[in-house]
């Protein structure tokens, strides 16, 4: 693809940005309650700093709205990071700026500096030149390993590119690329995707590209709701985008002609409301008028389990359902459990919440790749050509 790679490039003793994507979940407190994004920016670092690179890091965290707002002060990142590292890690003030310049001017070989959210400006999202031209100051080489960020058109990730001579990609990024790529070329058969989530209008671009590729889909979560409402299903309570029912019918359509077989659930766990501290089991064609699926049911989730039993190739996105709280766990956990399980398959799984669900049942090291990227996977898996990656082309 004409990308250079980290260790393509002459970083010694050289001021190296690296792009990273610290975009973590927080606790109320203000602490990182997830360092996933930051423990995977970690062989790229490592790497800089024992080549003797002068190491600038610059991320967004959150949607702050071009403000500076302390609520996405990336102060808890750094002080996560520095544990991680064993070594300091200065905070610039401002993401641009004569204090972050001479923070970036005074590091020595080995040492970390990271930039303070860079979305405390609005030139960040607006990728406007100056502010591009700003952040390209500070780098005598360009490398971005923000794979979760690499969707974005930022200034970041696309602008100041064009002001730095040498660039390329971190090793998450390169690792990233590597098998979700795997999964958009000549895979072992069967290939069953997992898709769950609440909107198929988030996932339909992806469920589309994947039809000519996968042997099975298997729907869950709130968007299967969608799915059945559109065969004639009763849903009760339950969230259904009314809008998408044509959008549905034609997915399910298309699937039929191409010979894909599309699961969907066979039984829920239904309850009045997401804070109800348990559910009952019902039909997922005739939920009870009162009652809202909020899970897949168990004879659902064997069905699913089965599935990726017999699959040689597995991606999953999405939670099966209302994931976040207890009673309605189950049918995500378990397909946490059965992708882990599936160990003679290349397995990926994207997307905050099947992610979590992994590190929850404490199958992580059983999965091939667990990507950084929710919908930067999402759009890579669509066909689409990601900014971040495109801008480093050669
Ligand atoms: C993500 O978490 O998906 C990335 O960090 C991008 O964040 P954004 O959706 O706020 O641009």
């Amino acid at each position: 693809m004409g990308i250079k790679t980290i260790s393509e490039l002459d970083i010694a003793g050289r001021r190296l940005f690296i792009r990273v994507d610290f975009n973590v979940p927080l606790t109320p407190e203000g602490k990182v309650s997830d360092d996933t994004r930051i423990r995977e920016s970690l062989p790229t670092i490592k790497l800089a700093i024992e080549k003797g690179a002068r190491v600038v890091l610059a991320s967004h965290l959150g949607r702050p709205k071009g403000k500076v707002d302390k609520k996405y002060t990336l102060e808890p990142v750094a002080s996560r990071l520095a544990e991680l590292l064993g070594a300091d890690v200065t905070l610039t003030d401002e993401p641009v700026g004569d204090g972050a310049r001479k923070v970036v001017n005074d590091l020595h070989g080995g040492q970390v500096a990271l930039l303070e959210n860079l979305r405390f400006s609005p030139a960040e999202e607006a990728n406007e030149e100056a502010f591009s031209r700003a952040l390209a100051s500070y780098a005598d080489v360009y490398v971005n390993d923000a794979f979760g960020t690499a969707h974005r058109a930022h200034a970041s990730t696309v602008g100041m590119t064009k002001f730095v001579s040498e660039k390329g990609i971190g090793l998450l990024m390169e690792r990233e690329v590597k098998f979700l790529g795997k999964l958009l070329g000549d895979v072992e058969r069967p290939f069953v995707a997992i898709i769950g989530g609440a909107k198929v209008s988030d996932k339909i671009g992806v469920l589309d590209n994947l039809l000519g590729r996968v042997d099975q889909v298997l729907i869950g979560g709130a968007m299967a709701n969608t799915f059945l409402k559109a065969k004639g299903g009763k849903l009760g309570r339950s969230l259904v985008e009314d809008d998408k029912l044509a959008l549905a019918r034609a997915f399910l359509k298309k699937a039929a002609e191409a010979n894909i077989d599309v699961l969907l659930p066979r039984d829920a766990v239904a309850a009045a409301g997401t804070k109800s501290e348990s559910g009952r089991v019902v039909q997922a064609m005739a939920v009870p008028e009162d009652l809202a699926a909020l899970d897949i049911g168990p004879e659902t989730a064997r069905g699913f389990a089965d599935a990726i039993a017999r699959a040689k190739t597995i991606f999953w996105n999405g939670p099966m359902g209302v994931f976040e709280s207890e009673p309605f766990a189950a049918g995500t956990l378990a397909i946490a459990q059965a992708v882990a399980a599936a160990t003679g398959a290349l397995s990926v799984v994207g997307g905050g919440d099947s992610v979590a669900a992994v590190h929850k049942s404490g199958l992580a090291d059983k999965i091939t790749h667990i990507s950084t990227g929710g919908g930067a996977s999402l759009e890579f898996l669509e066909g689409k050509k990601l900014p971040g990656l495109a801008a480093l082309e050669s």
